[in-house]
């Protein structure tokens, strides 16, 4: 069948070519235009081999002159090329064809899927990915990406509803729904098909990200979709309930995050089998109960952030064994007691980010340690005690924040040789004594440091308290500032402009306080 439309066309071009000796440079075109209807007229299922259809044309057109036999080949070259193409479009599984057809229609209202792109994988739209299933030049072509929601892919319909279907596409490895499910009047649930339909996908990527009209849950038939590498189910507040433990068995994510949904029920234990995780990000959901005593087995672990939860009890020992950590934020959950000794250890980590947890405990001089530290938040925990020296050799620091404690003491002078500080907040604790920062550093901090709430804290130079409001009062004699905290304002806010260049700040001195003090009594009383 195949052969004699090769032969047809091939007398066509024949007797073509006899009439304008130049058709075969504009031959190109017209074969390459006309690809839609060889996809018509060759037999689908059969691709034309070149020798055949060298066979076949020999014939029909008999011993013709060099310039023809050119003009031949370049035909049947293209006309190959044309058949390969043609088979590959039609090759595409009829079957997952009409599932993405139909999963289209179910998200997308952007064109008539059908009508305006009826070979997907011939020619992909933006979001789409089609790959040969194999190496044989014949190979099928399968999906194995699809992704809507973000310029210039697909957008997603006010009505749109999650396509279970599109897991029918078992060569699918990425998928992604990016702000698409977003109408409050159409809501719609994740759901997954059963365990056993889902046991052959190749899913290596599952984002399903800012859909705050996407219900449902964590189903346990995630736990099928063992090729994942990252899973991101974020920022869709209607998805609930229970991190399925199953999560355990998906041992190739290299990512996991949940961030953002409404997860409640514990941080499962088996989270802990996850070993080629690099990051795992659980924040802003409604989990309960401790952090897994295991999660320490977590080797690779870079990223961690369980933040904004309602996790109780202390930060487990074996934390100490995640020596890959850079980040680790435990913020806003119901965490109390002491820091585990190892945590000292993590020479790589930059972030710690601990704010609002009831510590109620002192603050460990062993975070001290901490090399490349460069955010330390630790605000609002009920910490006790000074703040320790050690901290004055965290020589990567850019943020320190203490507020909100109860800490005593002075400030350590250790502070004021951060020098990458530019972030300094101590308000509203207990401290006490003289401010052991000089203008360089007062000036370099600005309106970013704040020592305010701070009933004992005294500046040492009355000039400092009138120039740069960094929320403390001069030093009295006396120790007692009150007189003077009207003035010194709550921060250094918009203080600091250079007004201060030049001076000097130095330590307590008995004879400049008491100088000070005099004057200040003569100014303000
Ligand atoms: C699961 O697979 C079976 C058999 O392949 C099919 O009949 C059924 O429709 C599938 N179910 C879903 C929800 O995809
Ligand atoms: C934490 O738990 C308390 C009481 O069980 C509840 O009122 C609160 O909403 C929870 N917080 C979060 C962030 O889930
Ligand atoms: C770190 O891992 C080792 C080996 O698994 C283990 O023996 C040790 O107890 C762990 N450390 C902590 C603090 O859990
Ligand atoms: C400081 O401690 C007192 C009692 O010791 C307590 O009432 C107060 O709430 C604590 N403040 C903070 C910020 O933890
Ligand atoms: C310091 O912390 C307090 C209390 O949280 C906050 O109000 C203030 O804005 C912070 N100051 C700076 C400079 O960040």
């Amino acid at each position: 069948m195949s052969g004699h439309v090769v032969c047809l066309f091939g007398v066509g071009v024949w007797l073509s070519s006899r009439q304008s000796p130049h058709y075969c440079t504009s031959g190109y075109q017209r074969v390459h235009w006309s690809a839609g209807q060889a996809e018509l007229l060759l037999n689908p299922t059969k691709t034309t081999q070149p020798e055949e259809a060298h066979r076949n044309m020999g014939k029909s057109s008999g011993g013709a002159h060099r310039e023809m036999a050119a003009c031949v080949a370049v035909v049947l070259g293209l006309l190959f090329v044309a058949a390969v193409a043609a088979t590959a479009a039609v090759s595409m599984d009829p079957a997952e064809m009409e599932a993405l057809f139909l999963v289209m229609e179910a998200v997308s209202s952007d064109r008539d899927w059908r009508s305006e792109n009826p070979d997907p994988c011939g020619a992909p739209w933006p979001g789409l990915e089609c790959k040969p299933d194999g190496d044989a030049a014949a190979a099928p072509l399968r999906v194995t990406r699809l992704d809507f929601g973000v310029e210039p892919n697909p957008s997603c319909k006010d009505t749109a509803a999650f396509p279970t279907l599109v897991f029918s596409l078992s060569h699918l490895q990425s998928l992604f729904f990016v702000g698409c499910f977003k109408n409050p009047a159409a809501a719609t649930a994740l759901v997954l098909p059963p365990a056993a339909n889902l046991s052959s996908s190749s899913l290596q990527q599952l984002s399903i990200r800012a859909n705050p009209a996407l219900s449902g849950v964590m189903a346990p038939q995630l736990a099928t979709l063992t090729s994942l590498q990252v899973l991101t189910v974020s920022q869709n507040g209607l998805i609930g309930g229970e991190i399925p433990q199953g999560i355990g068995e998906l041992t190739s994510l290299v990512h996991l995050d949940l961030s953002y949904n409404a997860l409640t029920g514990q941080v499962p234990t088996e989270i802990s089998e996850l070993k080629s995780l690099v990051g795992l990000d659980l924040s802003y959901n409604s989990l309960s109960g401790p952090i897994p005593s295991r999660i320490g087995e977590l080797r690779q672990l870079q990223k961690l952030d369980l933040s904004s939860n309602n996790l109780t009890g202390g930060i487990p020992a074996s934390i100490a064994n995640l020596t890959s950590l850079t980040f680790l934020a435990l913020s806003s959950n119901g965490l109390s007691g002491h820091f585990p000794p190892g945590l000292s250890g993590l020479r790589n980590l930059q972030y710690l980010i601990m704010d609002n947890n009831p510590m109620n405990v002192p603050l460990p001089p062993g975070l001290g340690g901490l090399p490349r530290l460069q955010e330390l938040r630790l605000a609002g925990s009920g910490y006790s005690g000074p703040i320790p020296e050690a901290f004055g050799q965290l020589a990567s620091l850019t943020t320190l924040s203490l507020e909100d404690n109860n800490l005593t003491g002075g400030i350590p002078p250790g502070l004021s040789r951060l020098s990458r500080l530019y972030h300094l907040n101590l308000s509203n604790n207990g401290l006490g004594g003289a401010v052991p920062f000089d203008g360089a550093f007062l000036r370099r901090l600005g309106r970013n440091l704040d020592l305010s709430g701070n009933a004992g804290l005294c500046l040492d130079d009355r000039s400092v308290v009138r120039d740069i409001g960094v929320g403390v009062a001069a030093c009295h004699a006396g120790g007692d500032s009150d007189a003077l905290v009207a003035h010194g304002g709550v921060t250094g806010e918009g203080a600091m402009r250079g007004s201060v260049d030049g001076f000097q700040f130095r330590l307590l001195a008995p004879a400049c306080v008491v100088l000070s003090c005099l004057v200040a009594l003569n100014e303000y009383v």
